[in-house]
């Protein structure tokens, strides 16, 4: 059966939610699920704005079909070739034989190349600015590559002032029926999962990103419609702003994330020592994470978040704990940079940790290593928790200086 809702008296939401997938993109976990948004627009021509994963793909027909009401779709518009958003494409192709499709060169490129789909004498190739109209409704191509592929564009309708946004500005999680930002506590119920989404899946295209947000500066928009996550008809300021700081690679906010692996709790011991000699300094939205058991995504979102990161972990084969490895691996990855780092090492007969940790932090962009480092023979002692808590002052004196 249909699951649609409004978004204006012309513009419908016709897409879903898959709660089932344990990792989008295989790779990230996401337990409260993903929203894949589709948008169809009623007017003199129909247009429907994207599809959506195969997972969903039967409950998308039917809302599509409802909406239309017997109609026929005119066009469909490609914001984004990537799977979870152009699976259907075929079965709108064999369901509408007079649908044209609308992208750009890169476009039918990728269409081709996923589906085997030559539908050249269906398509119509736009170019950066190019305009379609509907009737009272004029949709208007913008280009934005590498947010979060090549072929990106977003498209804008002008009466209604509707910005439809590709993956911008979307999130992880599923839509439990409040489709609208303005239906949910954002802030409290979203935001951990919008970083881990941005962070992860665009954040290494900083640059192209900020690119994008000045483009968009231009145009006049009230509502924001990405592929996931809710829809924004409130609060866009405190949005762009969020995507500003993100993609400069800003931190949000002044604050440690201290990030351990321990083998038997000795470094952890560390951890939570420093972290509550922060908090007893006034230090407030401390994360202190085992990487061993948190997912990489997370520690990822935890570093685009805080100004300060701590990494603290044994040496192990006369090199890093492998579970940091991968979080080194991601920063390194996605560009993170301007981050003040604290190290703790941990080795019993020879803690060559740092050192190995610093060389890799040389290796990414404006990364400052505070001094001392505190290096843990096997457990603190009193030596090492002097060390730690002029490691504290250290971060301190950054934090206000
Ligand atoms: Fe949601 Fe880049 O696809």
């Amino acid at each position: 059966m249909y699951c649609t809702r409004k978004i204006t008296d012309s513009v419908y939401w016709v897409g879903g939610s898959d709660r089932r997938l344990a990792l989008f993109e295989n790779l990230f976990p996401i337990p409260r699920g993903v929203a894949y948004n589709a948008y169809l627009i009623l007017d003199e021509k129909t247009a429907l704005m994207d599809t959506v994963d195969a997972s969903i793909g039967a409950q998308f027909l039917q809302n599509v079909a409802h909406v239309l009401g017997g109609r026929p779709l005119d066009y469909l518009i490609i914001d984004h070739m990537e799977p979870d958003h152009c699976a259907n494409i075929e079965a709108l192709v064999l369901r509408f034989p007079q649908m044209k499709l609308v992208g750009n060169a890169k476009t039918f490129t990728f269409l081709s190349q996923f589906y085997g789909l030559d539908l050249a004498d269906r398509a119509v190739v736009v170019k950066e600015g190019d305009s379609l109209p509907l009737g009272s409704h004029t949709l208007t191509f913008h280009f934005a590559p590498m947010v979060h592929w090549p072929e990106v564009m977003v498209t804008y309708e002008a009466s209604e002032k509707l910005l439809f946004s590709a993956d911008a500005f979307g999130s992880f999680g599923a839509l439990d029926g409040n489709i609208f930002n303005d239906e949910v506590d954002f802030p409290s119920q979203w935001l951990d999962d919008a970083r881990r989404y941005y962070t992860n899946i665009v954040g290494k295209y900083g640059p192209q990103v900020q690119a994008a947000l000045k483009k968009l500066s231009a145009l006049d928009i009230r509502t924001i419609c990405p592929l996931h996550g809710p829809i924004w008809r409130t609060d866009l300021p405190w949005l762009l702003e969020k995507y500003d700081r993100w993609s400069r690679y800003e931190p949000e906010e002044t604050s440690v994330a201290i990030l351990y692996g321990s083998m038997y709790g000795d470094t952890e011991n560390a951890a939570n020592v420093l972290a509550c000699a922060l908090a007893d300094a006034g230090v407030k939205g401390i994360t202190v994470r085992d990487v061993s058991v948190t997912h990489v995504s997370q520690l990822i979102a935890d570093a685009f978040r805080c100004s300060h990161l701590v990494l603290a972990v044994p040496t192990y084969n006369n090199g890093i704990y492998p579970a940091m490895l991968d979080f080194l691996h991601d920063m390194k990855a996605l560009g993170l940079r301007d981050r003040t780092v604290g190290l703790i090492e941990n080795g019993t007969w020879g803690p060559t940790a740092a050192k190995q940790l610093r060389a890799q932090l040389d290796e990414m962009k404006g990364m400052t290593v505070l001094e001392p480092v505190v290096t843990i023979k096997s457990a603190l002692n009193e030596g090492a928790l002097e060390q730690l808590h002029q490691l504290k002052d250290a971060i301190l004196a950054s934090m206000h200086g």
